[in-house]
């Protein structure tokens, strides 16, 4: 029997460690993509800034872009990769064209058409399709007076006593901004592929104790492949024990840093919180940033270079040593990672194939070698168990244990 690690799991707990420009948004108001396109950054593509009216005490007669103060950040209709997929996103570096990036996007799992519009109508805010159906309504049948953007990257919905109705920050897609905060419950998750926003099958969970990246394919138990914790759980399970009166906060700053606490609910029932604060540095020096969870699970901090190109500071797989077995896909859901070898294809051509594999024992040796080409269609469904390493890692000292799922692709 061939043994395999397709998908090594570690489990890592490291120690120790706005208000901007308002713009009044009229009713019946509409805005559709028209304007010059702008190119995008890697595979983002290319975008069109939304322009709104500005908030001129009632005499809202000039259109301008939906920028924040400094114009770092922009509300744009995205020309995904040049795919003819757009999407209404929040784009970061918007006045320097090479460094644009969407940092936030209104539905991912409904692309609109090159007619699609941002409309108000009966107080409500809605991105309609070409095709006139609704793509996005973030409201809530709540009456939306106004829009703001603030220079974090933070875009808010008010109502006409000036209260926030909805946030973009309370709904990240697949990326943090420093500043923004994930609590105990939230997630994001990364994109299906670089031509599709919709979510993919990674994703970053806040849970009661730590933040847990798996993979999560659809209707399938999730599958766990990194987790930072406050203390140490060694299994999902305790992860998601909640500390009495306290909630996990999670991060992201300018700094760099991902930092991670309990923050006191309203009805704590404890004095003090149940670990001490997670402090992890990323990178060094205050800049402009963001924190990607990749479509391949990887999770990479990005720093803003003055040259106006996002630079890589940070890869989750510099825990790992590098070691490209170690994200869950590294050789596509039918391939297997060899440490020693290129990626090999699963032999399950005629019959199910129960494989026990042992992480670390098949495992690639560099990126460049991983690609393998199954051919998926004369292949049966795997499934498979596998036994696999689980390294809660604290001051250097790396505790294995052992864990065995069932992965069906
Ligand atoms: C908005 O459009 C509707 C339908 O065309 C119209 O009845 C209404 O008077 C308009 N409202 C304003 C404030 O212009
Ligand atoms: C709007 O009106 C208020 C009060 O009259 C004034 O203080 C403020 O400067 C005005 N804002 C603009 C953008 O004109
Ligand atoms: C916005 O620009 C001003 C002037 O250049 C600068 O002082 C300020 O720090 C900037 N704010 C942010 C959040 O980048
Ligand atoms: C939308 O795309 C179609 C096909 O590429 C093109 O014919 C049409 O003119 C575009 N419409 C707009 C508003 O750009
Ligand atoms: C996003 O699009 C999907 C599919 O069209 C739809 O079911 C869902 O309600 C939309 N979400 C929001 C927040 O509008
Ligand atoms: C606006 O929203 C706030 C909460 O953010 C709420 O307290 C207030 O009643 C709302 N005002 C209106 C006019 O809906
Ligand atoms: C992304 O996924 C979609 C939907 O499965 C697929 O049609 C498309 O070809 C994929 N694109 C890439 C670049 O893999
Ligand atoms: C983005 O678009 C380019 C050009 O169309 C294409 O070559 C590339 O594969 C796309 N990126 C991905 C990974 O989908
Ligand atoms: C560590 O994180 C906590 C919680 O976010 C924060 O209050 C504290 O200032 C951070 N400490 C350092 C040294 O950055
Ligand atoms: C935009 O970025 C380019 C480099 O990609 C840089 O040369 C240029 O100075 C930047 N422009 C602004 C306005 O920051
Ligand atoms: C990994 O690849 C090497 C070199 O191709 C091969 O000798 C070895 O048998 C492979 N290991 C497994 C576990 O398949
Ligand atoms: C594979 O396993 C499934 C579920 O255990 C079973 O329904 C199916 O008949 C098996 N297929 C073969 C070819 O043995």
């Amino acid at each position: 029997m061939k043994t395999v690690g397709v998908l090594a799991v570690l489990l890592v707990s490291l120690a120790s460690v706005a208000s901007g420009r308002v713009y009044t948004i009229p009713e019946n108001w509409t805005a559709t993509i028209q304007g010059r396109e702008l190119p995008g950054f890697g595979s983002s593509g290319s975008y069109i800034l939304v322009s709104a009216p500005r908030d001129l005490n009632g005499s809202s007669g000039e259109q301008e872009f939906l920028l924040s103060d400094n114009g770092t950040f922009g509300l744009a209709f995205l020309n995904f990769n040049g795919t003819g997929n757009y999407y209404l996103s929040l784009v970061m570096g918007a006045t320097n064209a090479t460094a644009g990036a969407p940092i936030w996007t209104a539905n991912r799992s409904k692309a609109v058409s090159n007619e699609s519009r941002l409309t108000k109508t009966a107080g409500q805010l809605k991105l309609l399709n070409g095709d006139l159906t609704t793509a996005w309504s973030p409201s809530d049948d709540q009456t939306i007076a106004s829009i703001g953007l603030d220079e974090t990257g933070n875009m808010v919905l008010y109502n006409s006593s000036g209260g926030a109705v909805w946030e973009s920050f309370d709904h990240p897609t697949d990326v943090l901004l420093p500043g923004q905060r994930l609590v105990t419950g939230q997630r994001f998750a990364s994109n299906l592929n670089s031509s599709t926003m919709s979510e993919g099958v990674f994703t970053a969970t806040m849970e009661a104790r730590a933040i847990v990246l798996a993979f999560s394919p659809p209707s399938q138990e999730q599958q766990p492949y990194f987790l930072w914790s406050l203390g140490l759980p060694s299994t999902i399970d305790s992860a998601r024990v909640r500390c009495p009166g306290y909630v996990a906060v999670l991060q992201y700053t300018t700094g760099g840093a991902v930092n991670m606490a309990y923050e006191r609910s309203s009805a704590a029932t404890t004095s003090s919180p149940c670990n001490a604060p997670l402090n992890v540095s990323l990178g060094s020096g205050n800049s402009k940033r963001q924190l990607r969870l990749e479509s391949d699970g990887n999770l990479i901090s990005y720093k803003l270079h003055e040259t106006g190109n996002w630079e890589t500071e940070f890869l989750l797989t510099q825990f790992f040593g590098h070691r490209a077995c170690d994200l869950p896909l590294s050789c596509g859901s039918y391939g297997l990672c060899n440490q020693t070898g290129p990626c090999e294809c699963m032999d399950n051509r005629a019959t199910n194939i129960t494989t026990v594999a042992e992480s670390g024992t098949c495992e690639s040796p560099n990126w460049a070698s991983r690609l393998a080409t199954c051919d998926t269609s004369t292949r049966a469904p795997i499934e498979f168990r596998l036994r696999s390493r689980i390294a809660s890692k604290r001051a250097g000292r790396i505790v294995p244990a052992l864990l065995s799922f069932t992965m069906v692709p």
